[in-house]
């Protein structure tokens, strides 16, 4: 069975990467669906950030990345695919993934599973790396080398 790993991927950090590689471990295949929150202002464009997710994934046998061009349900319905997975790390996640699950499953029917957090990574998120990579801090633990690279270029630092 495949299923949708849907984000907004601004950058990929290790975490977002543990929820692919465990989603792969419980379905057959996993398309990563790299979107965008319109009410989201984001460090990297749409391209930038789907090749450095690509660039990310590229040694897990199973899983690919596409963009999504419009609403994440009729990504999944041209794809022929029922599941979406998301992780979840604290209970304000569990709050927006419930809700958009929800609307998600009024639209079209679509299921969503949420996978917790890994308590290797912690609850990082790509804002808040993005803040500390604004002030020039070291965010290397905590996103793959390409990126590392990227944000430092992207920043200037
Ligand atoms: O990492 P994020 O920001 O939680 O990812 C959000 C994303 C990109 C998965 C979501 O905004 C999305 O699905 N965008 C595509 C457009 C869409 O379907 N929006 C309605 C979802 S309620």
């Amino acid at each position: 069975m495949r299923a949708v790993v849907p984000g907004s991927f601004d950058p990929i950090t290790r975490g977002h990467l543990d929820i692919i590689a465990r989603a792969r471990g419980v379905f057959s295949q996993v398309v990563v669906a790299v979107g965008r929150n319109t009410t989201k202002n984001y460090l990297f464009d749409p391209d930038e950030r789907l090749a450095l997710v690509r660039a990310a994934v590229a040694d897990m046998p199973g899983v690919d990345v596409e963009p999504i061009d419009a609403l994440l349900v009729d990504f999944c319905r041209d794809r022929g695919v029922s599941v979406v997975v998301k992780g979840v790390r604290f209970g304000s996640d569990f709050d927006y993934e419930l809700q958009m699950s929800q609307l998600n499953r009024m639209l079209s029917g679509i299921e969503t599973v949420l996978l917790p957090a890994g308590h290797e990574y912690g609850t990082i998120s790509s804002s808040m790396l993005r803040e500390v990579a604004a002030n020039h801090g070291d965010i290397s633990p905590f996103v793959p080398p390409t990126v590392y690279a990227a944000v430092r270029r992207k920043i200037g630092y």
